[in-house]
């Protein structure tokens, strides 16, 4: 059986300047001090917003703290006339090293189809940046198809053209567990992703299903991390709203199964 590291993922989503930025991360950092990251057994990774890019990896740098720094978005093009937008290329000489992708609040109010998706994930492995790849179904959509039609599809149309070697990771958020305090429970969140992993088996082969990390993302916190960890298929967690609070992420870091 193939070892996957926890991931840990804190999307900050549009919060917190580059200076609160600083100060969460140095309290955060204290408040893990000898936790799990220490030893490599969990990743932890952190999304700032893009301004807060430059200092926090200036801090991680100066200070040595062990936590993968991402981005929330980037551009399907890697320079030019594209007002606003922000490439992989940027983001690779800034140190970051894992990219939001296919976030529903980028799906709903960005109008991000399927395709946009794909092109941003094609976007992110020319720069070497690890995709996270989002998908989850809407409260409608799970009425209608039941919970793991839509997020497979989504899924299926972000990885055309992937090769089998990348390093991915995919995000199960189901757009009626975000903000919502309502998370899936352990169950639905463990049959959607392990519905996902056969995805990725199917198209990129049982190794890279096996080794690819699966997160499952809707009001995660401190209280429910560790039912979501004793699911097979689920290696972590995108958290949102409790990955600024900074004794909540540090507890959800500290997951005990
Ligand atoms: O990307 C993480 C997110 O959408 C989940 O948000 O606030 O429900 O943890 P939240």
């Amino acid at each position: 059986v193939t070892k996957r590291t926890p991931l840990i993922a804190g999307n900050w989503k549009m919060n917190l300047d580059h200076l609160q930025a600083v100060a969460l991360v140095q309290k955060l950092h204290w408040a893990l001090k000898d936790a799990k990251h220490e030893d490599g057994s969990v990743e932890v990774a952190v999304f700032p917003p893009f301004t807060d890019l430059r200092s926090v990896q200036t801090l991680l740098d100066a200070d040595k703290i062990a936590f993968t720094l991402g981005a929330q978005d980037l551009s399907t093009h890697d320079e030019g006339a594209y007002t606003g937008e922000i490439s992989g290329a940027f983001l690779k000489k800034l140190a970051v090293s894992q990219v939001i992708i296919g976030h529903s609040e980028r799906r709903e109010y960005h109008a991000e189809t399927d395709e946009v998706v794909a092109a941003k994930v094609q976007a992110a492995l020319r720069h070497e940046l690890v995709p996270v790849i989002c998908v989850g179904e809407t409260s409608e959509d799970l009425e209608k198809h039941g919970a793991s039609a839509v997020p497979v599809a989504q899924l299926e149309k972000a990885i055309a053209g992937v090769p089998a070697d990348a390093e991915i990771v995919v995000a199960y958020e189901p757009v009626w567990a975000i903000g919502s305090g309502q998370a899936a429970t352990p169950q639905q969140a463990q049959e959607v992703c392990a519905k996902l992993r056969e995805v990725l088996a199917d198209r990129l082969g049982a190794d890279t299903a096996a080794r690819t990390r699966v997160l499952y993302g809707g009001s995660v916190k401190a209280a429910n991390i560790a039912s979501f960890m004793r699911e097979p298929d689920v290696d972590g967690a995108l958290v949102g709203g409790a990955s600024i609070k900074v004794d909540e992420f540090a507890s959800i870091i500290r997951f005990e199964k």
